[in-house]
């Protein structure tokens, strides 16, 4: 079982993000892909269905966003590829929030000892497995992601939050890779987005300053690659305008002692709470 040297963990702590290349097979890689495929084919979408931007903010307003932490939902690119003659996985942005507890092969996929490991080698005590995300970023359209940090969007007091990003195809520069600012998680968090007693969402500037991007570096990673990313490191992607899609598929873990705050977007109904490994369970 992989285990962290004491070189890579204070890589990450030193720098925010740690980059494990070859951390899954491309057969683990391809199994939640076949199934992320079964998933589109029994899909019907339906009008009015979500588009998911991180330039626009409407989509946060959308009842469909804001109950989605304990469902599996779909979010398009924007809502010209909602022409349903097109593939899906052509047309869509994420599929998302509570994959890794609905569906048993996403479940398999996370659930797994060496990924359990990580999350204790990066400082979890008791993991809770709290978002995850399947990305496709199309070839063509897929948009970017703006400069954000994660936990910002899912608060813990104290903040805990740590992503785990896979690569389930290759990911480079031309096909929007992950990019990053190393080190800048050890700053205050800049921003807060929660949900305002109006209804939807706000986003709260707890900081103005904008990230210094120009010392940005792109994470690169080959299918199999798991990096993990700190909850407080700026990172960003861009669009992708290659010809090639994307894929990726994120797990955001919080610390089961933390505070989870009742205004953050992402709430579960009370009959399904946060799960963690659960290893003996499985096992
Ligand atoms: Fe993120």
């Amino acid at each position: 079982m992989p285990k962290l040297s004491n070189t890579q963990i204070r890589t990450f702590e030193n720098e925010g993000v740690l980059h494990i290349p070859g951390f899954f097979t491309d057969d683990e890689c391809d199994t939640i892909r076949k199934r992320m495929s079964e998933l589109l084919n029994e899909y019907q979408p339906q009008e009015k269905e979500t588009v998911f931007s991180t330039t626009e903010h409407t989509h946060t307003q959308d009842n469909y966003f804001l109950t989605s932490g304990d469902k599996i939902r779909f979010f398009f690119e924007d809502s010209e590829n909602m022409d349903t003659s097109r593939p899906l996985e052509l047309s869509l942005n994420k599929v998302g929030h509570a994959l890794h507890d609905l569906d048993p092969v996403f479940s398999s996929f996370v659930r797994q000892p060496k990924l359990a490991q990580i999350a204790t080698d990066v400082g979890f005590a008791n993991p809770l497995l709290l978002q995850s995300m399947y990305i496709f970023k199309p070839p063509k359209i897929g948009g970017e992601v703006v400069w954000h940090t994660d936990h910002p969007f899912l608060w813990t007091d104290p903040p805990s939050v740590k992503g785990f990003w896979v690569a389930l195809e290759d990911a480079t520069i031309e096909n929007g890779c992950l990019w990053c600012l190393p080190g800048l998680h050890k700053e205050q968090p800049r921003q807060r987005f929660r949900r305002s007693d109006a209804g939807g969402t706000e986003m709260v500037i707890l900081n103005p300053d904008p990230f210094p991007i120009e010392e940005k570096i792109p994470l690169e990673a080959k299918k199999g690659s798991l990096i993990v990313l700190d909850g407080l490191l700026p990172h960003w992607s861009g669009p992708n305008m290659s010809s090639r899609s994307r894929h990726a598929f994120t797990l955001h873990l919080i610390e089961q002692g933390a505070q989870y705050p009742r205004d953050n977007w992402l709430q579960r109904s009370n009959d399904m709470p946060l799960r963690g490994f659960e290893l003996q369970a499985s096992n």
